[in-house]
C-alpha cells in the first residue's frame, strides 16, 4: 500500500450538510475518521452529527481558512459549491473530486458539451441565452423541457413545453437565465451508474440501477436494473469512459435515458447519488464508505451486491396534515431498512429519507417495497 494513504483519526472535510453528507460522516466515522461540516444551515442533516460543524456560507474566506487548516482531504456533497472554494482549499490540501470536474457538473452546457464532444449520445439539445434563440414551432425538438442550466436539482428549474410561445414564457419565469432546451423523448427505461474511480486510475462500478421519477424527482430505484445484460453493461462502460476522460477521482454518478435500444447520458453528478443508496444495504461497500476510501487514498471496497434491493424515497409530501407516516407499520417488514434524515419540516417535495427492500428474490423484495410505500403515503 502506497504510504500517501491518510488514516484514521484524521480530520475529512466535507462541503455541504445534506443527506449525502450525513451518510459520509456516518461511514467515515464507522471506519474512525473525523469530520468537519461546512454547511449554511444551522440544524442541516450532516452538520447535526459531524464533529465539526461550521455554519457559514461555501464563498466564507474565514471558515474556507479553517478547513484548509484542519482538514486532511476534503470532498464535496453538493455539485454546487463555488469553483472558487474547491480551487482555493485544493492549494493546501487534498481535494477530490477536482474543480475542473465539478465545474463541468454543475453546468448543463458544459456538462451537455462535454459529453457530445467525447461522442457519447445525449437527447437533442439547444443552448437559450436570449428570447431569440427560442426555436420556432416547426423545430423538432418541441414537445420539449426547458431547463436552468445551473442550480436545478430534483425537477426544479425545469418546465415541459409544447411550442415557442411556452418556452418563451418559461424561459421569462426563470429570469431569461441561462437554459437549455432539450427535446422531450419517450423512455423506455431510466438506468444509472455510480462508480468510484481513484488516484491511480483503477474504477469499481456499482452494478448498473433502474430509476423511475415521479414529478421529475427520483421515486423507486430497482438494482439490479430488469434491462437487458448489454444494457447494463453499456452503461457500466459508458460511465467508465466519462470519469476517464475527467479524470476523475472520487464517486461519479452517471444518468442515462434508454430509448430503443440506445443510451442517452442525461447527466452526470460529481457525488453520491440518491440512486446508489440502495449499496448501504445490499452491497459489501456502499457509495458513502467508498467515498471515504477515494478521498483518503485507500483501495476501492467491494461493489458486490448482495441481495436484491428496491429503494424508495420518502418526500415530506408523505407527511398529510402534519402526521407523521405510520413509520411501525413500514419497520414492521423484516427486510426493509429504514432510513431517515432528521430533516425539520416536512416540506413537499423534500427528501425527508428512504427505505430499502432486500431479498433474494427481486419480486418478493418489489412487491413488499411497494406495500411499504403505500403504507408510508408515498406517491399519493
Ligand atoms: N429530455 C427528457 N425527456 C424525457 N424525460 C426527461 C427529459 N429530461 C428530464 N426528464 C425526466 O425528468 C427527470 C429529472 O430531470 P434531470 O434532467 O435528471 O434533472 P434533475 O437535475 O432534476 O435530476 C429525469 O430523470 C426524467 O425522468
Ligand atoms: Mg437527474
Amino acid at each position: 500500500m502506497k504510504s500517501d494513504v491518510i488514516t484514521p483519526p484524521a480530520m475529512l472535510g466535507m462541503l455541504g450538510g445534506g443527506q449525502l453528507g450525513r451518510f459520509f460522516v456516518v461511514a467515515a466515522h464507522e471506519m474512525g475518521y473525523k469530520v468537519t461540516v461546512l454547511d449554511p444551515s444551522k440544524d442541516s442533516p450532516a452538520g447535526k452529527i459531524a464533529d465539526v460543524h461550521l455554519c457559514a456560507n461555501y464563498d466564507d474566506a474565514t471558515a474556507i481558512a479553517e478547513m484548509a487548516k484542519t482538514c486532511t482531504a476534503i470532498t464535496t456533497e453538493f455539485e454546487n459549491v463555488p469553483a472558487n472554494t474547491l480551487e482555493s482549499l485544493a492549494e493546501s490540501t487534498v481535494v477530490r473530486p477536482s474543480a475542473a470536474s465539478v465545474l463541468i457538473a454543475q453546468d448543463r452546457v458544459l456538462e451537455k458539451n462535454f459529453i457530445k464532444e467525447m461522442g457519447l449520445a445525449v437527447a437533442p439539445f439547444v443552448v437559450i441565452n436570449s428570447a431569440q434563440n427560442v426555436p420556432e414551432d416547426s423545430s423538432a425538438l418541441y414537445p420539449a423541457i426547458l431547463k436552468v442550466a445551473r442550480f436545478g436539482y430534483d425537477g426544479k428549474g425545469q418546465a415541459r413545453v409544447k411550442n415557442r410561445a411556452e418556452a418563451l414564457e418559461a424561459f421569462k419565469t426563470f429570469k431569461q437565465e441561462v437554459c437549455v432546451l432539450e427535446q422531450m423523448m419517450s423512455l423506455d427505461l431510466e438506468v444509472s451508474v455510480v462508480l468510484t474511480r481513484d488516484a491511480s486510475g483503477q474504477v469499481a462500478s456499482f452494478p448498473t440501477v433502474e430509476n423511475s421519477h415521479l414529478n421529475g424527482i427520483l421515486d423507486i430505484s430497482i438494482a439490479p436494473a430488469r434491462s437487458s445484460d448489454v444494457v447494463k453493461a453499456n452503461a457500466q462502460v459508458l460511465a467508465q469512459k466519462i470519469a476517464d476522460k475527467l479524470n476523475y477521482v472520487g464517486v461519479l454518478a452517471v444518468e442515462f435515458f434508454l430509448v430503443g435500444k440506445q443510451l442517452l447520458v442525461n447527466e452526470i453528478a460529481p457525488r453520491p447519488h440518491n440512486s446508489g443508496h440502495y449499496t448501504v444495504d445490499a452491497c459489501v461497500t456502499n457509495q458513502f464508505e467508498q467515498q471515504v476510501r477515494a478521498l483518503v487514498g485507500l483501495p476501492l471496497g467491494s461493489t458486490t451486491l448482495h441481495s436484491n434491493a428496491v429503494m424508495v424515497n420518502i418526500l415530506g409530501d408523505s407527511w398529510i396534515n402534519d402526521i407523521e407516516p405510520a413509520w411501525q407499520k413500514a419497520l414492521e417488514h423484516t427486510n426493509l431498512k429504514l432510513h431517515l434524515y432528521n430533516k425539520h419540516q416536512p416540506r413537499k417535495g423534500r427528501k425527508m429519507g428512504h427505505f430499502t427492500v432486500i431479498d433474494r428474490d427481486q419480486k418478493t423484495a418489489l412487491n413488499i417495497a411497494l406495500i411499504a410505500r403505500g403504507e408510508l403515503n408515498v406517491g399519493v
